[in-house]
Order: C-alpha cells, then structure tokens, then sequence
C-alpha cells in the first residue's frame, strides 16, 4: 500500500502532514512511504530527513497524488482554475484521502470526492470522545493557538506581561481575560500565566472553573449561565436571557484589561458574540485583544478577518492560521495524530473500515461514490435549497 504526502499548496501553509519519526514508523508497517519533493521544507525537515528512513521522494507534484493508495494532507486538497490543477481530481478511484477538510465549507471538494469514489477522511469532524484523543487533531492545532495568541498580544501591547520591580519603580502586571475556556483558552490562559500576567477567564461550560482555577487564573461567573453544556463536553448556544447576563458581566470586566483573548465556539454555528463596538470604546486605550474566532466571522464585533486593525485606540487582531506559524511542532504533533488515525483504519497493509465505530463513522465523508457523512449531507442539502 503506497501512503503519499504531498506538499501542501494552501498559500503560506508551512505545516506537512508526516514528520519523518512517523514515517519511519509506517515505514516499518511494510508500508511504502512517498513524500513529494520538498514537502517538509517549511517545518524544517529536509528530503534526507525522510529518504533516511526508508520514504521515496517523488519530484513530480501530480504523481504524487495519482499513485497513492492513501493521500494524506494537513489541509484540502486544492484546485486552481490558471493552471488547471485539481488534487482531487488527480486521485484514483477507491483512493483514500485524509486531513483536515472542511466539508461543511467546501461543498465541491465534496462532490469532485464523491464523484471520483474517493474515500474521504476529514480529521476535523473526529468525534472529541477519550478514545479518539490520540487523533484529535483540532486539539492540537487549538493548543498550538492558545499558545500563539498570548505571544502576539504580548507582543502588541506597549507594557510587560510580568510584575518588576526595578530601580526605575515598580510595574504592576498585565490583566489578561480569556473568554472560552476549552482547548484553546485553558493554553491562553497557562502561557499568560507562565509570562506572569494577572489572567482572569470565563466559559459558558462551568464545569471547566476548577481547570481555569487550576491554571492559577480567575474564573468569572455570570448569574443565570449554568445550563450551557451541550453534547459531547461542547457548549450549546445560550438563551438571550442568558446572553445578555454574559455580555453585562464581559461589559464589566473587559474595562478593566490590557489584553482579551476570545476563543468562544460551538461546533457548527458562527462565532458568539461576546464583545460589542460598545464594550471596546470602553477599554483602556492601547489594549489588545486578539479573536481567535475570527474565521467563523469573531468573537468581537469589530474583528476583521485575517487583520489587525486599531478600532477606538485598541487593537483588534482576528488572525488564521496560527498553527501554521509554529510548522515543527505542529507537524510534530498533526503526525502524531494522523499516525494514531491511521492504526484505526489501515490493518496489516489493508484499508479496514468498520463504520460501525463511531470514529470512523464520524470521520468519514466520501465512500464508494456516496457522501456517508450525515451532517456534511444535511449541509449539502441545505446549501441546494438555497443556492
Ligand atoms: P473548544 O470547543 O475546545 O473551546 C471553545 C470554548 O468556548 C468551550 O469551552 C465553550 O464552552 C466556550 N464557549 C462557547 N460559547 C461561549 C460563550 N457564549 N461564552 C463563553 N464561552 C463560550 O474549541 P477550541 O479547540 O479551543 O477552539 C477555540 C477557537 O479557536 C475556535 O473558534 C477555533 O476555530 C479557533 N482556532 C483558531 C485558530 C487560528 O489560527 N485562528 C487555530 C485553532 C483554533
């Protein structure tokens, strides 16, 4: 069986879906490993790094994608109108392609997968149960970005993070708030820890207070929010009666603050919002806040996407892509959990689907010519209804 890593083709992606200690490992499978020419480059690891552990690296960019039995991606495969490429198309039938690929976004990558009897596996969608930790990509790149967060902020606001005492006087330390406290936000709130920021945060979810308080920050409680977990350990979306409470209590807090990290999110829905044009007019002049939310439309009314912007003397980050900015260990880390991924659906050489698991089942978008994925379908349904 020829598992192939391509380069990845997403503009200013750094990340490459194998690390060669991985490779090495499949290599050891009895798989046939192909690592396209110059694939790990921006991670830092070089054609010899992979060659010396048994890959064999292709130089052609579509043979790479055409020979393989399974194709594995940090993001999408792409297609590009100028020069005619299209990775998806390039696959063979019954191939299996595996990464973080959006379906509910990216409705004709579906349907060319679906087309050409692909099957598709989209790490993204993995169920966050304990059994699938190993392969929980998404957890990864979000720990990678909590981390990322704090740094640019630290970066942008004109204080230090940490109390000093010096000869020149005493500096009193940053006031941080993280609002959502899940994968991202509890690393948020352990870096600006670590920096020695005064860190305060608040989730929906109030069964994470004792892992923010174990952090050593503070958690705030919002009256009237304590309804808002929802299935699988993620939040549901709250009342208006409950919303407005927790707009009050941010309103409150965030005057307060030098920097406010927002990683609020439920799993399908756009961003909450949690920061008003209003609340910003009131924060101190010179503060950050940095909106990890941004890609699905922000935590803050103010957030543009991909920019940073000054709104009313603050600044406003909404960046993308965090993970992709600390290329080593967040290839280290997205190997690790493909490789965990892998031993559940390749057995002994052989692709082994047991849809029964609900790993595979929920992972699982294109199959045989069908989109086996319920959700992506309902979304491909919908967008025909209003397309
Ligand atoms: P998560 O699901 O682990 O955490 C989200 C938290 O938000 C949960 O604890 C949830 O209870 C909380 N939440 C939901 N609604 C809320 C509300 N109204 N008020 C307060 N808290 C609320 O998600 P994870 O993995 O930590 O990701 C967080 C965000 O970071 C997501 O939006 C994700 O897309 C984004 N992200 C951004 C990256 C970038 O480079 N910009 C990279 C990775 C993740």
């Amino acid at each position: 069986m020829i598992v192939a890593v391509p380069k990845e083709t997403t503009a200013g992606e750094r990340r490459v879906a194998l690390s060669p200690d991985i490779v090495k490992r499949l290599v050891g499978q009895a798989l046939e490993v192909h690592v396209e020419h110059d694939a790990g480059l921006g991670a830092s690891f070089s054609d010899e790094a992979y060659s010396s552990v048994g890959a064999k690296i292709i130089r052609d960019p579509e043979a790479v994608w055409r020979e393989a039995d399974v194709v594995l991606t940090v993001n999408r495969p792409t297609s590009d109108a100028a020069s005619g490429r299209n990775e998806a198309a390039l696959l063979r039938e019954g191939a299996v392609v595996v990464g973080m690929l959006q379906p509910s976004t990216n409705p004709d990558l579906v349907r060319a997968l679906e087309r050409g009897k692909v099957t598709a596996f989209s790490l993204d969608a993995l169920p966050r149960i304990s059994r699938a930790q190993s392969m929980d990509a998404l957890s990864s790149m979000s720990t990678i970005a909590g981390y990322k967060a704090v740094l640019l902020a630290s970066a942008q606001l004109g204080k230090f993070f940490p109390m000093l005492i010096t000869a020149a006087g005493t500096v009193a330390p940053a006031k941080v708030l993280v609002l959502g406290a899940g994968v991202a936000g509890l690393q948020a709130i352990a870096t600006a820890r670590r920096l020695g920021a005064v860190v305060s945060a608040f989730d929906v979810r109030p069964v994470v207070k004792e892992q923010v308080e174990s952090l050593g920050a503070k958690f705030l409680v919002a009256e009237a929010v304590t309804e808002a977990e929802g299935e699988g350990g993620y939040a549901k979306e709250l009342s208006e009666e409950q919303h407005q409470r927790e707009l009050e209590l941010i309103h409150s807090s965030i005057k307060d603050m030098d920097v406010v990290i927002t990683t609020a999110l439920i799993p399908g829905k756009p961003a909450p919002l949690l920061i008003t044009e209003a609340m910003v007019k009131d924060m101190r002049p010179g503060s950050v806040i940095v909106d990890l939310a941004s890609e699905m439309g922000g935590n803050c009314e103010l957030t543009v996407k991909g920019e940073t912007v000054e709104r009313h003397a603050v600044t406003i980050m909404g960046p993308l892509n965090l993970p992709g900015g600390t290329p080593v260990h967040a290839s280290q880390m997205y190997a690790k959990n493909m490789s965990a991924f892998l031993a559940l659906v390749i057995k002994e050489g052989k692709l082994n689907l047991d849809f029964e698991d609900e790993v595979v089942s929920g992972t699982c978008i294109t199959h045989g010519g069908r989109v086996v994925h319920e959700a992506t379908r309902q979304t491909l349904e919908e967008a025909k209804v209003h397309g």
